[in-house]
């Protein structure tokens, strides 16, 4: 889809010629009074002071995730105001920026169908400015995302077209930057989003693998796309057995940028999990909910879309993304448990569950990343339901080298992404042991503790030993089946796309080093 256009003011929003104000709501600690959030004062004073009364009157509380409409009836230029509940009131001198964020995507939900709307929510007059017009900026504009769909007659409301965000300094350097960062972000997370919401039988491996081509040469990245042949020929052993069971053959995306000048400080490489649809494969999965493994590209699909945000923002590293792209179907030609599979790098692999897909491929990817020598290795993939068990649906796990995962968690921590350091202790590896390959796809007899341990650890195995490497499982985060919330909307969510680019931007400042 395409996102609204955003432009900045420091004018008046009282006098904004807008199709409504969005304003923050505060919940008074005692008491039950409401405060209106920092920004929107003038529009408190157009109303007399009765501002806070007219909103308790309509049942507004200040809870976070809150939304209340109110009618202006000329009290200021535009004729509704949007009142978004943002908790209550910070300790410090400024909001969680995660709170804005969501804050600032619920009230863009709630007012699809307008044209133009104008942000007056809280941005601090100090140094953590920036931090707040990055959040509402993003906010905004992926709570504005919509997908397309496939119904004859198309949704009702559409996105508004405009978003104007109220800030102290319109003018000002750092404020700018944000909401151009903040812009591509958004972009590539509902380009992510994009294709996962795209049904599976309109994005199968080679459709993918087209698409994301496109989008990448478009941008200016270098495309390499290896066939079903190119795979055979280079001993993609893992891709192709995954890939075998379906009519549509497996492919690998490669994409690299390289920044301006070619003077890069460190080299990056990122791996995501390709399945257009997982079924299980001949290991079937149950009826129920099998739908949702349309989302099972998520890894691939954030990956692809951090690499054209990356071509934007154009940073000092080299990054350099492999996409094994696969559809796991059980067929008379499908891989069977009990098969033994000869890898890219040339270990040999026991199969013990058809449904263990994602990573015969992600080794094989992995692998191949490898032998570019790069400084850092960061995975992503919807690799296992223990990842859900574990942590939930809406907190990924990072499993690799220890420095590398707490820096990932640091960065998911700034996107409002939670992702959680997960161990990989010896007993799991052990219960992996092959009494006729070199190891074994998942624990002896499916024992299923520790799963998503298991996945991280039969990863390890492909991975350069003391390369610096993260596996970040998002089975749960990737994908939302509930009511949209915040700025997150029902299906593909766009994770860890900004995760990803909060790392990227903290390995080109820290130049590579640590
Ligand atoms: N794609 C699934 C994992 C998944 C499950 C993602 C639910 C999102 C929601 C993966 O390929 C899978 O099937 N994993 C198996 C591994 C097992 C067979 C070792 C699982 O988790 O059950
Ligand atoms: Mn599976
Ligand atoms: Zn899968």
């Amino acid at each position: 889809m395409t996102l609204p256009r955003l432009t900045l003011f420091d004018t008046d929003p009282a006098e904004s010629a807008v199709d409504a104000v969005v304003l923050g709501v505060h919940s008074h600690d005692r008491a039950g009074e409401l405060l209106i959030g920092a920004g929107a004062e003038s529009v408190a004073a157009a109303f007399d002071g009765q501002l806070t009364e007219a909103l308790r009157l309509l049942g507004a509380t200040g809870a976070a995730g809150e939304v209340v409409k109110l009618a202006t009836l000329g009290t200021i230029t535009a004729p509704l105001v949007v009142a978004v509940g943002l908790g209550p009131v910070p300790a410090g001198a400024s909001c969680d920026p995660e709170v804005l964020r969501r804050g600032a995507g619920a009230a863009l939900r709630a007012v699809a169908g307008l044209g133009k709307v104008a942000l007056a929510l809280p941005v601090p007059d100090d140094e953590s400015a920036p931090r707040a017009v990055r959040a509402l900026a993003e906010g905004a504009l992926l709570g504005a995302y919509q997908f397309a769909g496939y119904k004859s007659t198309p949704a009702r409301k559409r996105p508004v077209s405009a978003i104007a965000l109220h800030v102290p300094e319109a003018r000002d350097r750092s404020t700018r930057a944000e909401v151009k960062r903040a812009t591509i972000a958004a972009t590539a997370v509902a380009r992510a989003r994009d294709w996962v919401n795209t049904a599976p039988n309109y994005l199968r491996p080679p459709d993918f693998a087209d698409r994301v081509a496109e989008a990448a040469t478009e941008a200016g990245l270098a495309v390499e796309v290896l066939n079903e042949r190119a795979l055979r020929r280079a001993g993609y052993g893992g891709i192709l057995a995954v890939g075998q069971g379906s009519e549509a053959p497996p492919r690998l995306v490669r994409l690299e940028y390289t920044p301006p000048g070619g003077r890069a400080v460190a080299r990056v490489a990122l791996v995501g999990k390709g399945i257009t649809f997982d079924t299980g494969g001949v290991s079937i999965k149950p009826a129920q909910g099998m739908w949702e493994m349309t989302s099972d590209m998520s890894g691939a699909a954030a990956v692809a879309a951090t690499l054209l945000a990356v071509a934007a923002l154009k940073p000092r590293i080299t990054v350099t993304g492999y996409l094994p792209i696969a559809e796991n179907m059980p067929s008379g030609s499908a891989y069977r448990p009990g098969d033994v599979i000869r890898m890219y790098n040339g270990k040999r692999v026991e199969v013990l569950n058809t449904d263990a897909e994602g990573r015969m491929i992600l080794a094989d990817a992995i692998a191949r990343a490898c032998e570019d020598e790069p400084d850092y290795l960061i995975e992503t993939s919807t690799l296992t339901g223990a990842q859900i068990v574990a942590l939930g649906k809406r907190v990924a796990g990072v499993m690799g080298t220890p420095e590398l995962c707490e820096r990932v968690r640091r960065a998911g921590e700034l996107a409002g992404e939670m992702i959680w350091p997960m161990p990989m202790p010896d007993d799991v590896r052990s219960s992996m042991d092959s009494a006729v390959a070199d190891v074994l796809q998942t624990a002896a007899g499916l024992d299923k503790s520790g799963g998503m341990l298991q996945g991280a650890w039969f990863l390890s195995e492909f991975v350069t030993p003391d390369l610096p490497w993260a596996h970040i499982d998002i089975a749960g985060p990737a994908y939302h089946s509930g009511e949209p919330y915040g700025y997150i909307s029902k299906g593909g969510t766009g994770v860890p796309v900004r995760t990803l680019l909060n790392l990227l931007e903290d390995i080109a400042r820290a130049g590579g080093k640590n």
